[in-house]
C-alpha cells in the first residue's frame, strides 16, 4: 500500500527510481513520473489501465524549461505562460526529441504546464527531468482531488503519494492547443474560457467532434465517456426535465437502495425525491465551490447509491468544466 506523506526527498527519491508517485496539484492530483523515462512513462499507462494512446500532461517547474522540451513555441505561449502560469492552464506546443514518444501518444506535440501547489513546484526545481503526470484515477473515472482518493484507486501500485491536502480548484486544466494557426480550446478547466478569450482578444475555437476510444489524436479528457462513476449519472438540463423523467420511472421509488441527486445550489421540491438523499455542490450558488466539491461528491454518491440524477450548473465561467465534466460522465436516461 502507497505511503502518503509530505516529504519531498521521498517522493524524489521514489522519481529518480522510475516510480509513479502521486502528485498534488491545484487542479487534481496527477500520477506522476519522469518524462524522460520510456520505462517509468509505462508503469503510469499500465497503473492507470489507459491506452497508450492517450497522450500525458509534461509539468514543468518554470517557462524557462520550456525552451528545452518544446520547439517553435509561438510568442502567445510565452504570454499566456506570463499570465496565467503557474496555473490550470495547459498548452499543446511541438515537442522536442528530448521527450519520448510514449509522452505524447506518437503525436508530434505535447502538452505542457506549471502546476501552481507549492509542494509539487518544490518538488519539480529538486528534479533535473519534468514529470509527465495524467490524473491519479483509473482510467475513465472520476478524478481524484485528495490524497485519500489516490490511494482508493491506486494505492496498491504505487510506491508513495505526496499529500498536498485537498485541491484548490477540483477540476482539470484547460487545454489550449497552441501548434496550429489558430488557437483551439480541446478542453475546458479551471481557466475559464471567457478568461483566455479576453485575454487573446479573440473567441476561441473549440474541436468539431468529441474523439472516440482508441483514436491516438484526441485525449482522455476529450473522450465521449470519461470522468464516470462507478454507478450510472443521468444528466438533465433543466428541472422539469428531471421532474417528467421521474413522472415516468415511479418504480424507482420502490427501489430498496434509491437514487440520489446531484444538485448545484437547491434541492428538488418534488413528492418523489422528498426522502431521497440531495448532495448540494454550493449553496450560496457558486461556482468554484461547486468546482472544488464535485469529484469528491461523485466518489461518495458513487459508494452509497445506485443511481446518480444529476443537474446542469449555469453554463458560465467554471460552470462550463463542470457541466463537461458531468456530461462526460453521464449516460442517456433510459425511459
Ligand atoms: O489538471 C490537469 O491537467 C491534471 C493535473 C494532474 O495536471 N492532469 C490531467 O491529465 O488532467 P489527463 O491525462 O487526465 O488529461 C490529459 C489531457 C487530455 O484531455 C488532452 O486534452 C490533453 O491533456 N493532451 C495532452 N497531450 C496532448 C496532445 N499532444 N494533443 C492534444 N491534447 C493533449
Ligand atoms: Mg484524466
Amino acid at each position: 500500500m502507497a505511503i502518503i506523506g509530505t516529504s519531498i526527498q521521498e517522493a524524489g527519491a521514489w522519481l529518480r527510481d522510475g516510480w509513479p508517485v502521486g502528485i498534488p496539484t491545484e487542479t487534481v492530483y496527477g500520477l506522476a513520473a519522469n518524462a524522460c523515462d520510456r520505462e517509468a512513462l509505462l508503469r503510469v499507462f499500465e497503473t492507470k489501465g489507459r491506452p497508450l494512446t492517450d497522450p500525458l500532461i509534461v509539468h514543468l517547474a518554470s517557462q524557462e524549461e520550456l525552451n528545452r522540451y518544446a520547439v517553435d513555441v509561438p510568442d502567445t505561449a510565452y504570454a499566456l505562460l506570463e499570465a496565467f502560469s503557474p496555473g490550470p492552464l495547459t498548452l499543446i506546443l511541438p515537442k522536442a526529441s528530448i521527450l519520448p514518444d510514449e509522452v505524447s501518444a506518437g503525436l508530434k506535440t505535447a502538452g505542457f504546464r506549471i502546476p501552481r501547489h507549492p509542494l509539487t513546484l518544490e518538488l519539480l526545481r529538486s528534479l533535473d527531468f519534468p514529470l509527465a503526470a495524467p490524473s491519479a484515477n483509473l482510467f475513465g473515472r472520476t478524478s481524484p482531488t485528495t490524497a485519500d482518493h489516490v490511494a482508493d484507486q491506486l494505492g496498491e501500485q504505487i510506491p508513495y503519494i505526496l499529500d498536498g491536502g485537498p485541491c484548490q480548484i477540483g477540476v482539470e486544466s484547460t487545454v489550449l492547443d497552441l501548434s496550429g494557426r489558430e488557437p483551439i480550446l480541446l478542453r475546458e478547466g479551471g481557466l475559464t474560457a471567457e478568461t483566455l478569450e479576453a485575454f487573446l482578444g479573440k473567441a476561441l475555437q473549440r474541436p468539431h467532434r468529441p474523439a472516440q476510444v482508441g483514436q491516438a489524436q484526441r485525449a482522455p479528457g476529450t473522450l465521449a465517456h470519461h470522468y464516470a462513476p462507478s454507478v450510472p449519472l443521468y444528466l438533465f438540463s433543466d428541472d422539469q426535465e428531471l421532474v417528467d423523467w421521474l413522472l415516468q420511472n415511479k418504480r424507482l421509488t420502490l427501489q430498496t437502495k434509491p437514487p440520489t441527486l446531484l444538485r448545484f445550489d437547491k434541492t428538488l421540491l418534488d413528492s418523489t425525491t422528498q426522502h431521497w438523499h440531495q448532495e448540494i455542490l454550493s449553496s450560496s450558488g457558486s461556482l468554484s465551490e461547486a468546482a472544488h466539491r464535485l469529484f469528491g461528491a461523485l466518489r461518495r454518491l458513487e459508494k452509497e447509491y445506485s443511481l446518480i440524477l444529476a443537474q446542469k450548473v449555469p453554463n458560465t465561467g467554471l460552470g462550463a468544466a463542470i457541466n463537461d465534466r458531468l456530461l462526460r460522465a453521464s449516460l442517456k436516461p433510459l425511459h
